[in-house]
């Protein structure tokens, strides 16, 4: 074989991580983008218009690709432009389908045709000009392939060329067109405060499933993320795309399979109330979509999601230091912090191993409960009558650094900023403002808002200079989201430029403040995306600490978010839905994200706290496989009364699995376990910190442990163990 030959032949054998190309085929206009193990094709039709043309596993030879023709119409029903998947269609020329753009413009004309006018290829992104046929209204389609994981990310840049004012009505990310043809299957995250990340499937059918956030920000209820696969798929086979996009706002993912068997992804700014004025020579920016492809089942696109996460959003790329573990104070105390309290508290986390103190809620103004002093961050001088120095020394002093809550987004009525500046809250004039948790929202789309938090946390930050931690919370979601000082026309721009600026203030404090993490906290999981996640380091992820029920959290996060940024605590029973569970079972489920201890460590016994800080030292020997290695969801929690995951460091040296038992049924033992992801020729020695395995298994292979699998011990009524798996050099 020659060399030309040989090269594509061995491209299609082997794995292809690592590489990413971007090629123009001139001879018939169009664009092979090849990142990974996937490929995506683009072309320009004979009608000028910028057409899908493929997506999914990597194809290695150019001249297989077809130059792209748009497809006839149907009748007089549906025209091409419906019949023929598009990029980035706009609403006009008779398009029904869900539109990218979709604008007024200012001699009232509704009528949006984009055109390819030009391209650009600058490394691993590829952008592409399109223009409207009569009107010099642009859009910039930016694409960025990822090459160690095939994910692509997909922008567009709107801009007003023309000499008038208009008006975008719908500004979408992008649109994801799958290869022709039914039998979808849908895949997406719903949920409630203290019930998010539920696992939903459902065929996709003819016509448009929305799941979307009204809210001002991601929300519990659902989440910016989908996957999408042939109705078959399962943990470890089958094709899958999936995609979630960057967006703490308003947002929406229109998954829609038209008339013609196209299945297509629309997403970007919710249009709901949507409307944004772009003055002449101004641009406006969607944010990010991200996608990708697998053949390998929602197994293999979770894991390559929560690479790219770690490695291309989160701040700190892959080399960032694992999570440290964590003791947080607001269910021990709630709102009654004080310096002694504090303290104590952090003796005794200190001795279980903790790295980071975290005072919650409670520190600041009149704050004693949640009717007042939200928006008075200055500290509460009968709780802490020095300021907080004396307590952060201390905690550093125990060898912990030390992180504190806050929400700056929002505003008791009872409070010295709200009294200062009624006008700051989000409102409509003259009508009621509709408090939940007591509070108002701030509106940050306003500069001087903006300013304001900017500098009373600086402030903070500087007087603190050793608080290494914010816990950024936001407890409610908007209400009569009005901007009254605005000219009428920009009002609903208020949606954008709310998200943006808190995105903002995150930037420069971190810029400011190179050292300081945060993490994203909304009322527990109400603000979890890849746009906060890349300016945060990690998120709380449910307000629901109850073991039990952190199972199918956990799971659901999985499918979308990596465990690394999935904060997961262990605290005190009975919980608040009244269930007991072990203290070994709410560890280990605690640690298959980042540990945190959030129990009132005054109440814990000399067992407790000897078994805490066995399982404390036991986590930070695996937590690096656990927050970043590859995670196989072997036995899911919603399938059973028995689940399992199973955790593969990166380098392949360990592997740890945990297994939970909630119930026993008729006296039969857990299913085998098979693990996965092992190497089969290699071989692992064995510690289990119960005796739960059965038999006595010192070293065995890795083709053992994935073909015969293991017997474990579990009975029922919460039980749990933990097994790892050191590979014998
Ligand atoms: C909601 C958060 O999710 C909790 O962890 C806690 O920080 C409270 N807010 C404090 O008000």
């Amino acid at each position: 074989m020659n060399i030309r030959l040989a090269v594509p032949v061995l491209l299609s054998l082997f794995p292809l991580a690592g590489s990413a190309e971007i090629r123009y085929v001139a001879a018939r206009k169009l664009w092979h983008l090849q990142a990974g193990p996937v490929s995506y094709v683009i072309g320009v039709n004979e009608k000028n218009e910028l057409q899908s043309m493929y997506w999914g596993k990597r194809l290695w030879r150019d001249d297989d690709l077809q130059a792209a023709h748009s497809n006839p119409e149907w009748a007089s029903f549906d025209n091409s432009g419906n019949t023929t998947p598009q990029e980035y269609p706009g609403w006009g020329g008779g398009r029904y389908i869900e539109p990218c753009l979709k604008v007024t413009l200012p001699d009232g004309v509704r009528d949006l045709v984009l055109h390819y006018v030009s391209y650009t290829i600058d490394g691993n992104t590829l952008r592409i000009e399109l223009k409207d046929i009569g009107y010099d209204l642009g859009v910039t389609l930016r694409y960025q392939v990822f090459p160690e994981t095939g994910v692509i990310r997909k922008s567009a840049l709107i801009r007003n060329g023309t000499r008038q004012p208009l008006t975008l009505e719908s500004a979408q990310s992008g649109a994801w067109n799958l290869p022709r043809g039914e039998g979808y299957r849908l895949t997406y995250l719903s949920g409630r405060w203290a019930g998010e990340w539920q696992i939903n499937r459902e065929p996709v059918h003819p016509g448009m499933k929305v799941i979307e956030s009204r809210r001002g920000s991601t929300s519990h209820q659902a989440n910016p993320w989908f996957a999408i696969d042939e109705g078959q798929a399962d943990e470890g086979h089958g094709r899958v795309w999936f995609g979630a996009l960057g967006w703490s706002g308003n947002w929406r993912l229109s998954i829609e399979q038209t008339a013609h068997q196209q299945v297509r992804v629309t997403g970007g700014f919710n249009p709901f109330d949507f409307s944004y004025p772009l003055a002449p020579g101004q641009t406006l920016e969607t944010p990010p979509f991200y996608a990708g492809f697998t053949d390998g089942g929602f197994g293999e696109a979770s894991r390559i999601l929560h690479r790219f996460e770690r490695t291309e959003i989160m701040p700190g790329g892959v080399s960032a230091r694992p999570r440290p573990v964590l003791y947080n104070s607001w269910e021990a105390t709630e709102f009654a912090v004080n310096e002694e309290g504090q303290k104590a508290l952090a003796a005794k986390a200190a001795k279980l191993g903790v790295e980071r103190f975290v005072m919650d809620d409670g520190w600041f103004g009149a704050r004693n409960n949640d009717h007042a002093g939200l928006g008075d961050w200055t500290v509460n001088r009968q709780k802490f009558p020095h300021g907080l120095g004396p307590l952060i020394d201390y905690v550093n002093s125990l060898g912990m650094d030390f992180g504190l809550w806050v929400e700056p987004e929002m505003v008791n009525p009872d409070s010295n900023l709200y009294r200062q500046h009624p006008d700051w809250a989000m409102h409509f004039p003259d009508r009621p403002r509709t408090e939940a948790r007591n509070q108002l929202v701030l509106n940050m789309a306003r500069d001087d808002v903006k300013n304001y938090i900017f500098e009373a946390l600086d402030r903070l930050l500087v007087e603190n200079p050793k608080i290494a931690f914010l816990k950024w919370d936001m407890n409610r979601n908007f209400s009569e989201p009005g901007w009254p000082e605005a000219p009428v026309a920009q009002q609903k721009e208020l949606w954008v430029a709310y998200t943006r600026n808190v995105y903002d203030i995150m930037d420069r404090l971190r810029r400011k403040h190179p050292k300081l993490e945060i993490e994203s906290c909304s009322g527990g999981g109400g603000r979890v995306d890849l746009g906060i996640l890349s300016r945060t380091d990690e998120v709380w992820t449910s307000d629901n600490t109850d073991a039990f029920d952190r199972l199918r959290i956990q799971e659901g996060f999985s499918y979308a978010y990596t465990p690394k940024a999935m904060m997961a605590w262990v605290t005190d029973v009975p919980n608040f839905n009244g269930r007991s569970t072990p203290l070994q079972y709410r560890f280990l489920v605690a640690m298959m994200g980042s540990l945190g201890i959030g129990g009132n460590l005054n109440k814990w016994t000399d067992n407790d706290m000897a078994l805490a800080t066995r399982m404390v030292e036991l986590y930070k020997s695996i937590r690096t496989t656990v927050q970043q290695g590859k995670l196989y969801r072997l036995f899911s929690p919603g399938a059973g009364t028995f689940s399992a995951n199973e955790y593969v460091s990166e380098d392949g040296r360990q592997a740890v699995l945990f297994a939970f038992r909630s119930a026993q049924d008729f006296g039969y033992p857990p299913p085998v376990v098979r693990l996965s992801g092992l190497d089969g020729n290699a071989v692992y020695r064995v510690k289990t910190i119960d005796r739960k395995l059965a038999g006595s298994l010192d070293t065995v292979s890795g083709d053992f442990l994935m073909n015969r699998g293991i017997d474990l011990r579990l009975g029922g009524d919460f039980d749990s163990t933990l097994i790892t798996f050191e590979r014998v050099p």
